[in-house]
């Protein structure tokens, strides 16, 4: 379980938190001393994440860290934490999200360039807490609020696990094959049809 040795509570005044290039939470509200305090507490539990992720995918280096998301200024973290268990410091998860401007080649196998997409960076949920539903929470807390759907969304490097869980609660299946690492499915694109139904 990702423990700390400080109070998590000051930081999860509720479930899931949004953290941005300032390291603070989106619910912040303090002043520079409190600021200062937090954001050091956070960048901790978000290398601790991003290396937990990074093992679990069998990573050489995390794609996530404190460092990285203090200079990106189009991505955020959202943290999930337990905070009904009693007098524990838990943090069962991590999702890092950003817009990119990327090359992508359309369903017929055309180059489009396509501004500001909607990414899916980095997913992580406690290998104790895998496969009981809290990633569909997370990952649902965070479509609704970037109000993102599934399908206009790319995925980068994902693993088997996230491929099933994609398939499995977003019927996400057809892959539109691509030269980067990003992974796109049919319906990403308003021609493909499937993408007018959302
Ligand atoms: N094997 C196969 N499918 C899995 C596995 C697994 N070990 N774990 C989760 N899934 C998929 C399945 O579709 C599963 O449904 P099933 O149990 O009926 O087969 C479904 O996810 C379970 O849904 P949740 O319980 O809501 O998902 P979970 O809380 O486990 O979160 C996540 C999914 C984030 C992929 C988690 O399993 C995890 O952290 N895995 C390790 C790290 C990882 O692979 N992250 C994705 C990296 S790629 C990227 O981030 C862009």
């Amino acid at each position: 379980m990702a423990n700390f040795k400080f109070d998590i509570r000051s930081i999860f005044t509720q479930p899931v938190v949004k953290i941005s290039s300032n390291m603070l939470p989106h619910t912040f509200r303090g002043d520079r001393r409190m600021s200062l305090d937090i954001s050091s507490k956070v960048s901790e539990i978000i290398d601790h994440l991003g290396e937990l992720s990074a093992v679990a995918q069998k990573l050489t280096k995390p794609v996530t860290s404190a460092q990285k998301l203090r200079s990106s200024e189009n991505q955020t973290v959202y943290l999930m934490a337990d905070v009904n268990e009693y007098d524990s410091n838990v943090v069962i998860g991590l999702l890092k999200i950003g817009t990119k401007n990327l090359y992508l080649f359309d369903s017929i196998g055309q180059t489009r360039k396509v501004d500001k997409v909607p990414c899916i960076l980095d997913f992580y949920i406690h290998d104790s807490r895998q496969r009981t539903g809290i990633g569909k929470k997370l990952f649902d807390i965070m479509l609704s609020e970037e109000s993102w759907i599934p399908v206009k969304c790319a995925v980068d490097r994902p693993s088997e696990k996230l491929l099933n869980f994609l398939k499995k609660y977003y019927g996400l299946e057809n892959i539109i094959p691509q030269a980067n690492k990003f992974v796109l499915y049919k319906g990403f694109f308003d021609e493909d049809g499937a993408a007018n139904r959302d």
